[in-house]
């Protein structure tokens, strides 16, 4: 999306006027017509409220959205969001391409916000596949320009809504990658991902597939792997184009399976059929990496993709086998439905042993536990390091990304020991899911690293979409990385 700086909306751009309660418009001719409206109780600039206005006003373009933001004072990045991506939105229907949103004080003070929630609104997950009158409908509803009012050249509001529509359009591209089904999306498609990302950002790649993958002895992820016609993949990518300082290293690791059938534990009817999505976790550091060079992060960061497919076949692994980790410890496999911790354990091993992170944090759709505890809305967090957890967590509300802090006892250590081998990749006991499974991966960290466990199983795929999302893939995770590197320092 390309952003414009005018003084006026052009002549075809719809405009979008946001309008706070108990507040006056700048504009005579607008004041006096929102005046009216309240009276009327048509319109109350509610925040998200919308009043449609298409025979002109003021020295405005003929089509105007007004949108209300609700009180000033009360304004924040939730509220942002979403009233302008309900706007625009609402503005695709007229087929102008153009927005222009008459800008403000406070406005400006979300510019980022306010360039995210533009590009967000503009997605539409059926945009690759549809073909025809679709097709063309959905083209014609792209806003292509985004025009400003009010925002001088270079000020800080100017930068700040570039950034946001950066970033969106970054995420855009990853929900369309989670979206993407695996016949498409399948893990050749996320070689070329991660190599565009690493040439973006100046970081070295590996892809280390079975044959380096066996001789490291990563026999976890290895296992998942045996269903699967594709060999496996650990993705690494190292940046460090500033030479920072080795032990102030941040690692991030995603869980990326292609596709979760369950295995030999094979998913029901119901369970099945929206499990693409299990790639959410790999997907999101890989769109991240692409940002590392245009937001100037200073630190090291290692990006880990644990790449595979979950599926059955006469070599897929069974219920009862018994695996050797990279880390060297054993695992009794007592459901190959619980694939994503056993992917992990080795991506999250050698990132560790390879490059000793004072940070690790995952990123993982890894239990339907979690979505169980905490619906769509909230990430499970998890961790062996209150700070980082906080950390994480603060970066997330700022955004309107939610993380809820989850614990792991000692107890849901005790119930994956295993019987035979050292542990089993599912619990004795069948409650608590979500931290057995995080216990699980803490098995593979040591105590050195500060590390951070983020469950997205539920906010990564939504059936309750927010104003700037659509059903699917939301692309959660990455402005809070984004956030968090950036806070961090
Ligand atoms: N990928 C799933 C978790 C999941 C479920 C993500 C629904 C998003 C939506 C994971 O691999 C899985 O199957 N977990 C099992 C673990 C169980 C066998 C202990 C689960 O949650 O049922
Ligand atoms: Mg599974
Ligand atoms: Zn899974």
């Amino acid at each position: 999306m390309k952003l414009s700086l005018v003084a006026k909306p052009s002549a075809r751009a719809v405009v979008i006027y946001p309008v706070y309660s108990k507040e006056k418009p700048h504009d005579a001719a607008v004041a006096k017509f929102i005046q009216q409206l309240e009276k009327n109780k048509e319109f109350e600039a509610k925040s998200g409220q919308l009043f449609y206005k298409y025979d002109g006003i003021s020295n405005l373009a003929s089509k105007v959205i007004f949108v209300g933001m609700g009180e000033k004072k009360k304004l924040d990045y939730a509220a942002v969001l979403d009233a302008i991506a309900s706007a625009v939105k609402s503005a695709k229907s007229h087929k102008e391409h153009t927005v222009c949103i008459i800008m403000d004080d406070e406005l400006g003070k979300f510019g980022q916000a306010v360039g995210e929630a533009a590009v967000l609104a503009n997605y539409n997950q059926a945009r690759q596949w549809k073909t025809g009158k679709s097709a063309k409908t959905i083209q014609e509803q792209h806003i292509d320009v985004l025009e400003v009012t009010d925002v001088k050249k270079n000020s800080a509001a100017h930068h700040a809504i570039e950034k946001g529509i950066l970033i969106a359009e970054v995420k855009n591209d990853l929900r369309d990658w989670i979206n993407s089904p695996p016949n498409i999306a399948n893990p050749e498609f996320f070689d070329q991902r991660a190599k565009e990302a690493a040439k973006a950002s100046g970081a070295k790649l590996k892809i280390l597939k079975n044959k380096e993958l066996k001789k490291l002895g990563c026999g976890a992820i290895l296992a998942v792997n045996r269903g699967s016609p594709d060999d496996a993949r650990l993705i690494v990518m190292d940046y460090n184009p500033h030479g920072a300082k080795k032990d102030e290293t941040v690692a991030l690791v995603g869980k990326g399976i292609i596709f979760d059938s369950g295995g030999y534990n094979l998913k029901p009817s119901g369970h099945i059929e929206d499990m693409q999505l299990d790639k959410s976790g790999a997907a999101t550091v890989i769109a991240f990496a692409r940002l590392l060079k245009k937001l100037n992060i200073k630190r090291r960061v290692i990006i880990t993709c644990a790449m595979t497919e979950n599926l059955i076949g006469p070599l897929a692994q069974k219920p009862s086998e018994i695996i050797k980790s990279y880390s060297g410890k054993t695992i009794e496999v007592t459901n190959t439905d619980a694939e994503g911790r056993l992917v992990l354990a080795d991506a999250i091993a050698y990132t560790i042993k390879e490059y000793k992170p004072k940070y690790l944090i995952d990123l993982a759709t890894l239990t339907g536990a979690c979505m169980v505890a905490l619906g769509y809305r909230y990430a499970g967090l998890f961790g062996n390091d209150k700070e980082l957890a906080e950390k994480i967590r603060k970066a997330g509300d700022e955004i309107n990304e939610d993380l809820w802090p989850m614990p792991i006892h000692k107890e849901h250590h005790e119930q994956i020991k295993g019987t035979f081998a050292d542990i089993q990749n599912t619990s004795t006991v069948r409650y608590a899911g979500a931290s057995t499974a995080a216990a699980f991966l803490e098995e593979f960290v040591d105590k050195k690293t500060k590390w951070a466990h983020l469950d997205i199983a539920g906010p990564a795929f939504t059936q309750t979409p927010k104003k700037y999302e659509t059903k699917g893939a939301t692309g959660f995770g990455l402005r809070t990385l984004v956030r968090f590197m950036e806070e961090l320092g």
